[in-house]
């Protein structure tokens, strides 16, 4: 079999309308917009509306990139979705969303690794592509994590914003996909960020409800300290694994969890600030979307081009850390949507 390879052939993002900025909050808590943008680099963030779900905003991200891939629901072979704040714990909202894109008898999976679930999803939809097992996999991170926080938290409720992007990866005959990557965890740091109730350790009750355990608890200066010890290291051994330099990474595209973090992983392997990637200031920390949607809203700013190799990094619940270095396919075109000819043959096949 001659050698084959992923390729990112389609991305799409969702985020939601409604946007709270900074000065919102200092209504509802003790805090303000000094001290979150010089702590964390975040001016606002994209929160859903009343009964928005994560299968929803997953699926207006998953549109945006089959359209991108000219690709019908279909054509998928697998769907991943990295996501900590799923519709239901059961059943797993990657069968919601394969339900809903009528992508039919498609298989799903949910995939928790905190916000490095992205880059985990993406490591793995690679395997499937190389083995030969599948063609064409969909990758979705989303968050809802707005429905989890404690809003009279100051510790957290200043830090996430919600939204989704998913990217396409296919088989490819051109050298390109993740060439490297680096995949972490260690549990003995679980504490630090965590939703302590509604798991089989402490199952809903009266008492749990009572004493709001069913929303996010964060050791800020552990998880910072761990993210700043870990990040540029993972960064730096993907980047050797792959065989290159830092010269030869176009766009750093991080997970946006605090622009301190950013930047420490960046000074460590020696990255200018031209080259890497910031929207934190707009969405905050949306988790397993993060990478996604940075490298939509990347592209959209003509910071990615055929050819380009991208460094994606990511740390969280768990512990868990992600890195990987992916090269994009240089031969790739645009697809045009499906026309007439390719509706009329869904159409009819469907008959
Ligand atoms: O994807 C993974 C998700 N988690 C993260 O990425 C979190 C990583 N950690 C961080 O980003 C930072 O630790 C934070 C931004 C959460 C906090 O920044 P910090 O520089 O580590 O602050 P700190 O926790 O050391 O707190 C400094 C002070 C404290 O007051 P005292 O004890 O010095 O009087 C806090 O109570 O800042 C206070 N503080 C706030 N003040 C105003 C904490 N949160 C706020 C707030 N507004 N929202």
């Amino acid at each position: 079999m001659a050698q084959r390879y992923a390729d990112i052939t389609g991305w799409g993002k969702y985020v939601p309308e409604r946007v709270i900025t900074n000065a919102d909050l200092e209504k509802l808590i003790d805090t303000s917009d000094e001290w979150i943008i010089q702590r964390t680099g975040i001016r606002e963030r994209h929160i859903v509306s009343e009964g928005q779900t994560t299968s929803q905003i997953s699926v207006a991200a998953a549109r945006e990139a089959m359209e991108m891939a000219g690709l019908r629901p279909r054509d998928l072979d697998l769907i991943i979705v990295a996501t900590s704040s799923p519709d239901y714990l059961t059943p797993p909202v990657s069968a919601q969303i394969q339900d809903m894109l009528g992508a039919k008898d498609v298989g799903a999976f949910t995939l928790v690794a905190g916000c490095a679930g992205f880059v985990y999803g993406l490591v793995t939809a690679q395997q499937f592509i190389l083995s030969g097992a599948y063609d064409t996999i969909l990758v979705i991170g989303a968050e809802i994590i707005s429905r989890f926080v404690d809003w009279t938290d100051r510790n957290t409720c200043v830090l996430f914003g919600d939204g989704a992007g998913a990217v396409i990866m296919q088989a490819s005959d051109e050298p390109c996909g993740v060439l490297s990557f680096v995949l972490g965890a260690d549990g003995s740091g679980a504490q630090h960020l965590i939703m302590p109730a509604g798991g089989t350790v402490m199952p809903t009750s009266q008492e749990t409800l009572d004493r709001n355990l069913h929303t996010l608890r964060m050791n800020g200066r552990e998880v910072f300290k761990f993210a700043t010890r870990k990040l540029g290291k993972a960064l730096e051994q993907a980047i050797r694994q792959a065989g290159l330099t830092t010269e030869d990474i176009d766009l750093f595209i991080p997970h946006q969890a605090n622009a301190r973090i950013i930047e420490s992983a960046a000074r460590h392997v020696g990255l200018p600030s031209e080259r890497i990637f910031v929207n934190i200031d707009r969405y905050g920390n949306t988790s397993a979307a993060s990478i996604p949607i940075a490298l939509c809203e990347a592209a959209e700013a003509g910071r990615v081009h055929p050819g380009d190799t991208l460094a994606f990094v990511a740390f969280g619940a768990g512990l868990t850390w992600a890195a990987a270095v992916v090269k994009l396919g240089k031969h790739r075109k645009p697809h045009p949507k499906p026309g007439w000819r390719a509706r009329l043959a869904s159409w009819l096949r469907r008959g």
